[in-house]
């Protein structure tokens, strides 16, 4: 008797506790602004003014349903945590002339617990912007909006949304502190341009775990000034692969430190995993400690490969080395198939060779034989099976 008691009262507890949370936590239906047309676009910037000055945790809802969203930015600090909570397909505008290139289509920005989740699909609908994109050959070519830019946010979350035919890069990520993808989706043909499915920049503990990137250009890339970044669980295809970098365009860049890419699976790509720094570079920064382990290549050009000669287009000259000194590398645990016979290139620079690049057990096939490893100004320790090195 007494135990059915106990047991009946702990069930009114949780049901209490639950109203209570409930209770304290702000909910804003999109429908509440409306959406004329079908355009989200005011409603959700009253719903954002809302949610961000709640001064308890904020719930915003957008339901199953197609909307159109014009460029919008979402800015805090706000007075508590926001879950941003989207189950619908949000469609930017296609005509990219009707859109700021120097901005993203949506960027959230001084934020601080955000949680931006659901089963919603934010399309980009690039297909036009792809078409006219120069950039490759022309230096002033027209800007294009990025999907997402996250700038300045800490402890976040973006967890099961999916990011689709942005006219550029899918998403930006700057300045961020502790902000994780979860189960993130990208998704571009492999002929769309430009359309990097994550780039983070002067970052700190950033993670992205099981996750599928495929896109036209790099599925995920590093540039400077990260520190702490865990990769993992994620599957890259079609695109360029994973990559740190390029490093060494611009001045005042700052030092990569601690990458982790683990368990990952890289197919149909340009490269696998990737270092890349400029020649005739101008800052003279390094980037050490990094980690690749247990990844699966499928049809990789490049499975495995530090350029310290990347220069597309001949925008630069070769003749001058990279200043970025590359040092404690580990490339642990590679196997797949190599779609070219080098399955490891490291072109490390004649100024600043790589120091401390450790290869151990890389198994990589091409056409059925053992892919070989090319190594210039670096001696890797070997370790287990790998292929030695060539010049
Ligand atoms: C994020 O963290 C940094 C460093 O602790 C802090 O200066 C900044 O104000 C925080 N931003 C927000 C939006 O809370
Ligand atoms: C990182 O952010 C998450 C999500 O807000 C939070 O639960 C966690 O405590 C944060 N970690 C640190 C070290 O602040
Ligand atoms: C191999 O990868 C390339 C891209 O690097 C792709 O175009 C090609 O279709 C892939 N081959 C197969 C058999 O999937």
């Amino acid at each position: 008797m007494d135990m059915k008691l106990s047991v009946i009262q702990f069930t009114l507890i949780l049901l209490l506790a639950s109203f209570a949370n409930y209770a304290q936590c702000l909910v804003i239906d999109i429908k509440k602004y409306g959406a004329p047309n079908g355009d989200i676009t005011s409603g959700l910037t009253k719903a954002w003014k809302e949610a961000c000055t709640s001064r308890t945790k904020a719930k915003i809802y957008i339901p199953k349903g197609t909307y159109n969203l014009l460029q919008i930015e979402f800015r805090g600090p706000c007075n508590a945590p926001i879950d941003f909570h989207v189950d619908g397909m949000i469609k930017a505008p296609a005509e990219y002339t009707k859109m700021d290139g120097n901005k993203q289509w949506i960027r959230f920005d001084h934020i601080s617990h955000l949680t931006l989740l659901g089963s919603g699909v934010f399309d980009g609908q690039g297909a036009a912007a792809w078409k006219q994109n120069d950039c490759g050959i022309n230096k002033n070519c027209r800007k294009l909006p990025m999907n997402f830019g996250f700038g300045f946010l800490n402890h976040s979350i973006i967890r099961d949304i999916t990011s689709k035919d942005s006219k550029t890069f899918h998403v930006n990520v700057l300045s961020c502190n502790n902000v994780s993808f979860i189960h993130f989706t990208v998704t571009a043909p492999e002929t769309s341009l430009n359309t990097d499915g994550i780039h983070i920049g002067r970052s700190t503990d950033i993670k992205i775990l099981n996750s599928n990137i495929a896109t036209g250009d790099d599925c995920i890339s590093v540039g400077d000034g990260n520190k702490q970044v865990m990769i993992e669980k994620v599957t890259c295809g079609p695109g360029h692969g994973i990559s740190v970098g390029s490093l060494g365009m611009y001045a005042y860049e700052q030092n990569v430190e601690g990458l982790f890419v683990k368990s990952c699976t890289i197919k149909n790509t340009q490269n696998g995993v990737r270092i890349k720094t400029w020649p005739s570079s101008v800052g003279a920064i390094h980037a050490s400690d990094m980690h690749f382990e247990d990844i699966t290549m499928i049809n990789v050009s490049n499975p495995v490969i530090i350029d310290q000669e990347y220069c597309p287009w001949n925008r630069c000259s070769k003749q001058i080395p990279s200043k970025i000194k590359i040092s404690k590398v580990v490339f642990k645990d590679i196997r797949g198939t190599s779609a070219t016979k080098e399955g490891v290139t490291l072109l490390c620079s004649r100024s600043v060779p790589c120091e401390e690049v450790l290869l151990s057990n890389i198994d990589l096939k091409f056409k059925g034989t053992p892919a070989i490893a090319k190594c210039i100004n670096v001696k890797p320790i070997l370790q287990g099976n790998v292929p030695a090195c060539t010049r």
